[in-house]
């Protein structure tokens, strides 16, 4: 038996991916950029073993068997990996043996925390060293087609996924940016103001904007380009300021266009909106942009914010927010916080 356990952690985009152009391949209708946090922090780890006496490939999410032979985004992972393995001439491990997974979150499943993104991006890693092939950008697309955030995840540091032009997806892959020491002092803050599954899914949200919303194509064609290439300026220059508008407007952007769908998509609640009114207050208070947010699919809020700046907003949180308003700050880059929930 050949068994292979990985991590993959967590990314949060700055510049998000909202709407495909084709459901089947996973092809954005535009590019997004995202910061990876360190593999230690919020991860998926995954074990995967390979057999020759093994009946059927399986799955288990969470310690519960999932449906997998009949999971067309798993089997295209599985298959993509070893499409790859064959082009490689690396077969570590005989194709026609069937595969057991195993894999677990050490933080709430979809509840707009990038859970698929860790979740496909560790499935696709460890099926790579499962039969021997590199991380390279090829591989970023076979995560894609798990969950489009899933690419991002197979590098650290800030990644760009570029959309691509191409009808075979072959050119929608992710590339690195700047690798994680380039900026060691950005930190994120995640609180946690709900941990509940969210309400509608990525997929279906996503198709619901792409069919309804009058403003998402103006967003993918004209706003998120501009943006991309104003973050990845910021990000090169380490430019927090800049860095933390573009977050800001980006993360109100793909709310506005959530609302926008019919009937709309709301994944942000009264908590996540009292923050982002804290985060505004505080910026003008200490006379700087300190502190940014961003929202995923989910009213959990994503703060980015410089090592040194970390106590003071931390402090200024605690002060602003009774024990019950904010559950818990759940993870700091690179540190652990203390949960101050009630
Ligand atoms: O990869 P998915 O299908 O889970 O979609 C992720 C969408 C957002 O998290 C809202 C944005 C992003 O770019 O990660």
């Amino acid at each position: 038996m050949h068994t292979v356990t990985c991590i993959a952690p967590v990314n949060i985009a700055l510049i998000k991916y909202w709407g495909k152009r084709n459901e089947e391949l996973i092809l954005p209708i535009n590019d997004s950029i995202s910061m990876t946090l360190n593999a230690n922090e919020m991860c998926a780890k995954t074990t995967i073993s390979s057999w020759e006496t093994f009946k059927a490939n399986r799955m288990w999410l969470n310690g519960e068997e999932v449906t997998f032979e009949e999971n067309a985004r798993l089997m295209r992972c599985l298959d993509g990996v070893r499409r790859l393995a064959v082009a490689n001439g690396a077969l570590k491990v005989p194709l026609n043996w069937k595969v057991h997974i195993a894999s677990r979150n050490n933080f709430p499943t979809a509840a707009g925390l990038a859970s698929s993104a860790a979740g496909y991006a560790c499935l696709v890693y460890t099926l790579a060293r499962l039969y021997g092939i590199p991380i390279n950008e090829e591989l970023t697309a076979v995560a894609r087609q798990g969950s489009g955030s899933a690419c991002r995840s197979l590098y650290g540091g800030f990644v760009r996924w570029h959309s691509g032009v191409l009808d075979d997806g072959s050119d929608s892959v992710a590339k690195q940016v700047v690798s994680p020491d380039h900026w060691p002092n950005m930190h994120i803050l995640i609180l946690v103001v709900n941990d509940a599954r969210k309400k509608t899914p990525s997929t279906k949200g996503m198709q619901r904007a792409v069919t309804t919303s009058a403003l998402i194509q103006h967003r993918a064609k004209v706003v998120v380009p501009r943006r991309t290439e104003e973050l990845t300026e910021a990000i090169q220059l380490r430019d927090f300021n800049s860095f933390a508008e573009i977050t800001m407007k980006d993360s109100n952007q793909f709310h506005a266009i959530a609302l926008d769908t019919y009937p709309p998509c709301v994944y942000m609640n009264d908590v996540s909106h009292s923050i982002v009114n804290f985060v505004h207050a505080y910026n003008e208070a200490v006379g700087s942009l300190q502190a940014a947010y961003t929202f995923d699919a989910g009213p959990n809020a994503c703060l980015y914010v410089l090592e040194e700046n970390v106590p003071q907003l931390l402090a200024a949180i605690q002060l602003a927010f009774p024990n019950d308003l904010v559950p818990s700050v759940e993870y700091l880059r690179g540190i652990q916080v203390p949960n101050f929930g009630s």
